[in-house]
């Protein structure tokens, strides 16, 4: 476990005021994997990400990112959330070069390459000039993943990215976001309700209890449905077995629904 520990929980515990929220958790992430949270709504899956974001502290225990404690935010750890978080006065390009803002050891033309490069990548290089009221749900998106790239985050922490988005766009994004993740071999934490989009994701699903969070199962998809995740294997049957199989643990041991 520990040769695979570049980012680990290490017995994290978080409380708010008296109110136990995360007990007692230690995980081991491997760097380049797509491991997906999932639990009952309130059980503390945000809460986990804010904490590895740096944005909110353990109440005990500690967690590590290559090694060292994580204690603040830092661009190495990027933020995706539900919410679009685009500013309306920047360009698409204007947010996407936003996110290099403190990138001091890069010069204008690496900024601009990399601002080239990022809108390639999730497809927008024609809308580079719009601004984000022009542009689709699925575009901001697009938009808030290529800024947090641009940025330098070796680790993408998403929370429910595409969860405000229609079923069509929200699966070419799902496509479109495990290609990013394997061709730019960055790790991904993603929290989403919906298992399919869970199990076409994750090499791995962590699966949380109801509030406090702890691990209730520990999935390892990849070992089912392999690296490559195409429309194909959605309509195969491990796909819909190991579908149903979440399905079955999430009702018999949360109680709840995701
Ligand atoms: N800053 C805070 N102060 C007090 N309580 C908080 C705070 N943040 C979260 N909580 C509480 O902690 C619990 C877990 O919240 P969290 O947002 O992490 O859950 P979640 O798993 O992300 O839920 P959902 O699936 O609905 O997004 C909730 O009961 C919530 O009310
Ligand atoms: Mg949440």
């Amino acid at each position: 476990m520990t040769a695979h520990a570049y980012l680990a929980f290490d017995r994290v515990s978080k409380r708010f005021g008296e109110v136990p929220v995360v007990s007692d958790t230690t995980l081991a992430i491997a760097r380049n994997s797509f491991t997906i949270f999932l639990g009952p709504s309130g059980c503390g899956k945000t809460t986990l990400m804010r904490m590895v974001g740096g944005l909110d502290s353990p109440s005990s225990g500690v967690i590590r990112l290559d090694g060292n404690v994580i204690t603040e935010p830092d661009r190495r750890r990027g933020m995706v959330f539900q919410s679009y978080s685009s500013f309306p006065w920047l360009t698409v390009e204007g947010n996407i070069a936003f996110g290099m803002r403190y990138r001091d050891d890069l010069s204008d033309e690496q900024r601009s390459a990399r601002v080239d490069h990022y809108l390639k990548l999730i497809g927008m290089t024609d809308f580079r000039r719009s601004y984000p009221n022009r542009i689709s749900g699925g575009m901001r998106q697009r938009v808030a993943i290529a800024r947090t790239l641009a940025a330098g985050s070796d680790v993408l922490l998403m929370d429910e990215p595409f969860g405000a988005l229609d079923a069509l766009t929200r699966e070419r994004l799902q496509l479109e976001l495990r290609q990013i993740q394997r061709e730019e071999e960055k790790t991904v934490i993603f929290v989403t309700h919906d298992v399919e989009e869970a199990v076409f994701l994750a090499d791995r699903i962590i699966l949380f209890s109801a509030r406090p969070a702890r691990v209730l199962h520990d999935i390892d998809v990849g070992a089912v449905l392999g690296p490559s995740r195409t429309l194909e294997v959605r309509e195969g049957e491990a796909f819909f077995r190991l579908r149903n199989d979440v399905l079955h643990m999430i009702r018999n041991e949360t109680g709840d629904h995701p």
